[in-house]
This record gives structure tokens, C-alpha cells and sequence, in this order.
């Protein structure tokens, strides 16, 4: 282009784009204005105590969870308009323990992108947000999924890279292109990104890169050999125990047994991983995560030696009861991973004890005896697994009931919703006799043993918890109220 053209080009394109700010701006004092309204208007009969929800609307992946300026940040998939999914933008919260929790004006709204989800980092004194932009079209194949950047200097104004995309198009050109993991290690940034091969073969792609925008394919670190679905989410990768782990959400695993019954999956595969060849080899082959109800999308982060898991607590494609209230979905507690016997444990960490209030029971319950708690209450239980337990969880004023059983003779745990609604999986007890149950007035998250199996499940009672006792033998059970720890 001739020089003047070029100059009235560039006035032109910061005549707009100031214009675009501005517009952006306003758009987010609405939004916020918007939920401030809002959220009188939302029934707090099944809201969390302790677990991160939408202030209002529809709450889905989570998304940047990380350490930045001596806070944790979490961000989540986001529409605020409704309790359906909708176009996407990036709630907020933040904490200094991932106990507390505290709403953030919202990060991210759509332009002509919708902000799928994606990762955060701190690159020196900034935060960077790396997120797939979602175009629809009207064309085959109807949307395009790129990779866009946005920055802060605060960690709660974030401000959309100019040079977006930074990331164009997979190496087949599959539209199917999201979801980034960043992570630094030596001189560089990496990214692993969920895909699909040209026949529908889920996958994930690695590459690196100096300064975020511009970026290097490397390789595709795993890909399904036609067994594991048609397409995989949300990756992330990290290191464990001296060990590399692939975690990723596949889509259209095929139900065997127990196992893959929800919509979609959440598991992992452990391998050795090298930087130098980028060769990710696998030595165990995908095992669940969690064997509850709703758990999807899980995303970690590491900080003083420790990774930390936060998954969405939903399902897709199931009733969502919150969603006449005027929001929908919500997070799990934040849990520790290790690695045992070539296996990812998960515990809750171990500031959930600053939750704990007064002592609601300590001490045995007769055969059919029940005892009634608050809506937020943390239960641990001892017993002999070498016979059967059997434990009632209902509502003090109806609403669902939920069973959670040891079968002795099949070495099964069994979270049973009624209806045939039923989840179970294989668990040895071992030395550790233990089982620690986490209600809120719209969950149930049980940690079997040291957390080599876990369950976390939507249950909706009315009211508050009432534990009716089934079993036959001596259990000891201890249960503590618990404190408020999320805002509203
Ligand atoms: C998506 O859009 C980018 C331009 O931003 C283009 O390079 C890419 O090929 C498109 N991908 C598909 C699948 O159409
Ligand atoms: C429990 O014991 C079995 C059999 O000895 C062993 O294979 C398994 O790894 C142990 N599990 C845990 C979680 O320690
Ligand atoms: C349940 O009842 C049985 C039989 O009365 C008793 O042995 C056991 O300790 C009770 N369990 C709990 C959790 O209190």
C-alpha cells in the first residue's frame, strides 16, 4: 500500500478500534449492572456454601485456574442471560486459600468470538489469558475456532490482544481447535490444544512458542486409535510424582460395564514425557478421574510443589434443577493430586479444615436411626469394609435421596440416586477404613480410602441433610458443620 493509504488505513483501524474499546467498555459496566440486578431475583434453596457457582445464569468449563500476584484465580464459562448455555463469556472468582472465594467482575465478554475456554499464566508482572475465539458461520462447518489472547496488569481487567488471532487454524484445518493449556518450562511457552483427526478421532496437539504469539506446531502428543471418541476437550498437562499426565475430557466413549456412563468423560493417562523429542509415551492407558455423576472439564494448577484440581460439577445433556432458580452449574471443592500404584489420587485439600464449625455428631446411630444436619456438612465415617455399608442422604424437608453403599462381596462402592441412577466402581480399603463425604445444599462429593476413588454428584435435597443409618454393623461416624465460604 502507498504510504497515505497506509496512514488512512491506520486511522481508520484506531478510529475503530478505539470505538470498539469504548463499546466494550460499556458493555461490561452493563453486564455488571446487569447481575448486580439480577441476583435478588435468584432462589437460594440449592445456591453452594462452599463451592464456586454463577452469581446468576449458566456456569460451564472451568478455566484459567491460577496462581497470580499472591491470589488464586479461577474463571469459568459464563453466560449470564440465562440457565441455558449461551454465547460465552469468562466469569471470575479469586482466593487466597481456594477455600474463600470472592465474585470478580466478569473477564472476557464475545465480540464477534465467543470466549471458549482456554488457560491463564503470569508472564512477568502481566496475566495472560489464552482462550479459543468461536466464530459461527452460516457456512459448512458452520463455526471456526481459533485462539485469541487477552491481558492484565491487575488480574481483574483484562484487555483483548489486538493481533488475535495468535493461533489460526489446527494443522488438518479441523474447525474442532480449542481449549489451551499453557504452561512455561526452560525458554519457552507450550500449549497443548484439544482436536480431532480428519476421521474423527479425538486428539491433542502440542505446541511452543517465545512470546505467546507466535507459535510452533510440534506434534500431536496423543490421539485416539479409535476407541477413545471422536474428539477430546479440555487437555491439560503436567507432571506428577515424576511422571507425566495427560488429563482430558473425551466426547462419544462408548459405555462398558461401570464405566463411561456419563454424556462425556473426564480421565488421564500416565506416560514419560520427553522435551527434547516431544514424545509423549503412554504406560497407562486412560482411567477415569472420578466416578461420580457430574465432573467434567477438570483443570489443574501447580503452586509450592502442589497441583491442584477444580472441576465443572454438571453434566451435559441432563436436567439441571438449579435452572429455575436463575442459575445453573457450579465447581467442585479444589482437591490435591498425587500419584499411587499408577494411579491419580485426589484429596480435598487440606485448608477445607478452616471450614469446619461445631461439632454436629459424634458417636453411632442405631440401625435406621437418622440424624439431621445443615445444608453444609462434612461427614467422615470409619468402618469395617470387610462387611456392608449402607447409608441413607435425603432432604430434612424431601427433595432427592441418595444411597452410598460398600458391597463387602463384589469390593464395590455403589452412589446410588434411585431410579437405577447409579454409579460404582471397584475400591480396595486397605489399611485406610475411611470415607469422607462433603455435602452442600446441592452436592455430594465422597473421598474413599486415601482418595483413590471419588465420587461427585448432583443431589438436591430440600431443607437441609438428614443421614439415615442402614447398616448393620459398628461405623463411627464424626461430622462437622461447615462455614459459608462463597459469597452468595
Ligand atoms: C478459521 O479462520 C481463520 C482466520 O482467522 C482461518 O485461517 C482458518 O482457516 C479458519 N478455519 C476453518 C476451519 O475454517
Ligand atoms: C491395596 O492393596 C492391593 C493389594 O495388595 C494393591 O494392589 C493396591 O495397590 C492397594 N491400593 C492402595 C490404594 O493402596
Ligand atoms: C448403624 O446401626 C448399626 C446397628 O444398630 C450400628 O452397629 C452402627 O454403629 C450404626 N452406624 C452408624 C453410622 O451409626
Amino acid at each position: 500500500m502507498a504510504p497515505l493509504r497506509n496512514f488512512l488505513w491506520f486511522c481508520f483501524i484506531t478510529a475503530v478500534y478505539s470505538k470498539s474499546i469504548h463499546q466494550y467498555v460499556d458493555a461490561k459496566a452493563e453486564l455488571e449492572n446487569y447481575i448486580e440486578n439480577k441476583i435478588p431475583d435468584i432462589n437460594p434453596r440449592f445456591r453452594p456454601h462452599y463451592h464456586v457457582a454463577p452469581p446468576v445464569g449458566w456456569m460451564n468449563d472451568p478455566n484459567g485456574f491460577s496462581y497470580y500476584k499472591g491470589e488464586y484465580h479461577l474463571f469459568y464459562q459464563f453466560y449470564p442471560y440465562d440457565s441455558i448455555w449461551g454465547p460465552m463469556h469468562w466469569g471470575h472468582v479469586s482466593s487466597p486459600d481456594l477455600v474463600h472465594w470472592k465474585q470478580l467482575p466478569t473477564a472476557l465478554l464475545p465480540n464477534e468470538e465467543q470466549c471458549f475456554s482456554g488457560s491463564a499464566v503470569q508472564d512477568g508482572d502481566m496475566m495472560v489469558l489464552m482462550y479459543t475465539g468461536h466464530i459461527v458461520s452460516d457456512k459448512e462447518p458452520y463455526y471456526n475456532e481459533t485462539q485469541y489472547l487477552a491481558f492484565s496488569n491487575d488480574g481483574t481487567n483484562f484487555h483483548k490482544y489486538s493481533g488475535n488471532p495468535v493461533l489460526p487454524a489446527a494443522p488438518n484445518g479441523s474447525p474442532d481447535f480449542r481449549d489451551p493449556k499453557v504452561w512455561r518450562h526452560g525458554d519457552h511457552w507450550y500449549v497443548i490444544l484439544g482436536s480431532k483427526t480428519n476421521d474423527k478421532r479425538g486428539r491433542v496437539l502440542l505446541y511452543r512458542s517465545t512470546d505467546m504469539k507466535s507459535w510452533e506446531f510440534l506434534t500431536v502428543l496423543a490421539e485416539s486409535q479409535g476407541d477413545m471418541g471422536y474428539m477430546w476437550e479440555c487437555p491439560d498437562f503436567f507432571e506428577l510424582d515424576g511422571k507425566f499426565v495427560l488429563l482430558m475430557s473425551p466426547q462419544g466413549l462408548v459405555p462398558q460395564g461401570d464405566r463411561y456412563k456419563n454424556t462425556y468423560q473426564n480421565g488421564y493417562i500416565i506416560g514419560s514425557f520427553n522435551y527434547e523429542t516431544f514424545e509423549f509415551v503412554q504406560e497407562v492407558p486412560f482411567q477415569e478421574i472420578d466416578f461420580g455423576h457430574d465432573f467434567y472439564a477438570a483443570q489443574t494448577t501447580e503452586v509450592n510443589g502442589k497441583r491442584y484440581l477444580i472441576s465443572w460439577f454438571s453434566m451435559w445433556e441432563v436436567p439441571h434443577p438449579e435452572d429455575v432458580d436463575g442459575w445453573a452449574g457450579m465447581m467442585t471443592i479444589a482437591r490435591e493430586l498425587k500419584l499411587v500404584d499408577g494411579k491419580i489420587i485426589m484429596k480435598p485439600i487440606d485448608q477445607m479444615l478452616v471450614l469446619r464449625e461445631n461439632v454436629a455428631i459424634v458417636g453411632n446411630l442405631e440401625e435406621n436411626e437418622g440424624v439431621e444436619f445443615e445444608k453444609a456438612v462434612e461427614i467422615n465415617i470409619q468402618a469395617n469394609f470387610n462387611e456392608k455399608v449402607e447409608l441413607q442422604l435425603e432432604g430434612r424437608e424431601g427433595g432427592d435421596k441418595v444411597w452410598l453403599r460398600w458391597d463387602s462381596e463384589v469390593g464395590k462402592v455403589v452412589v446410588d440416586r434411585g431410579s437405577d441412577d447409579i454409579r460404582q466402581v471397584e475400591w480396595q480399603p486397605n489399611n485406610s477404613h475411611t470415607w469422607r463425604i462433603f455435602l452442600d445444599s446441592s452436592s455430594l462429593e465422597l473421598f474413599c480410602g486415601i482418595g483413590d476413588v471419588v465420587f461427585s454428584s448432583r443431589v438436591y435435597p430440600l431443607g437441609g441433610w438428614k443421614l439415615i443409618n442402614l447398616s448393620i454393623q459398628d461405623i463411627k461416624i464424626e461430622a462437622y458443620h461447615l462455614k459459608k465460604s462463597f459469597p452468595v
